[in-house]
């Protein structure tokens, strides 16, 4: 977790991305979102993918370690904000997004009760593998039955190259998910033409994965 807050602070952040990521844009109609839901984000940087489900009329709920991240967040978008600090959060509030500071684990299902969807770029894939059964195991636990989450993934010859982004394959993503939610694989194609830090590390292939998920509660 040190880990994490220390990257913000000299700022060694490659994953973030100034534009909207393309795969939200294009699958974001799998969430089968209405106008006012509330989308949650979880690990959510300060990515800018939430400005983009704000602009298109729905509601953000974020959780992130990093209090930089979240001012940063705030502060890049001219976007007022209050704080209030409840138990083991700090809780970052701005029109229609609320960005929980502190750890994933500590969320409970009372403070998602609003969410409709969950959208995880760079969250599961971001955990070494003990943490991403106890990620998805937690997500169970926090979201509604019916919750619908789009889920992108990469798969890349782990021995070829250390994490994170950690590799996770579809045989994993469906384990991972087998108790409680329907999975769906929507499209997995090698992007290592697109890569320059794999190519140049000699990785053979990095597959680029989206999945929809559904919480059926079964
Ligand atoms: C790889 S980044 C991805 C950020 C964002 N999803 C994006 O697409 O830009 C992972 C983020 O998760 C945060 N993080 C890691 N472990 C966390 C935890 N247990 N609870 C909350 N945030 C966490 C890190 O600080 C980091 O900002």
């Amino acid at each position: 977790m040190t880990d994490w807050i220390t990257r913000w602070q000299i700022g060694r952040i490659g994953w973030h991305r100034e534009s909207v990521h393309s795969k939200l844009i294009e699958f974001i109609d799998y969430l089968k979102l209405h106008p006012g839901d509330t989308v949650f984000v979880p690990l959510c940087g300060k990515s800018n993918d939430m400005y983009y489900l704000l602009e298109r009329g729905f509601k953000v709920i974020g959780v992130e370690l990093s209090e930089l991240a979240i001012v940063q967040f705030f502060e890049e978008h001219n976007l007022n904000y209050s704080i209030q600090k409840i138990d083991q959060f700090s809780i970052y509030r701005g029109d229609n997004i609320t960005l929980y500071c502190g750890d994933y684990f500590e969320l409970n299902s009372e403070l998602l009760e609003s969410v409709s969807a969950v959208y995880d770029r760079a969250a599961l894939v971001a955990l070494p593998i003990d943490l991403r059964a106890k990620y998805a195991q937690h997500l169970y636990s926090i979201i509604s039955n019916g919750c619908r989450v789009l889920l992108l993934t990469l798969n890349y010859p782990q021995s070829q190259m250390g994490g994170p982004p950690y590799a996770v394959n579809k045989d994993e993503v469906v384990s991972l998910f087998s108790k409680g939610f329907e999975c769906q694989q929507l499209q997995c194609f090698n992007d290592i033409e697109n890569e320059p830090k794999f190519l140049r590390a000699g990785v053979e292939f990095i597959e680029k994965a989206t999945y929809c998920l559904q919480k059926t509660g079964e």
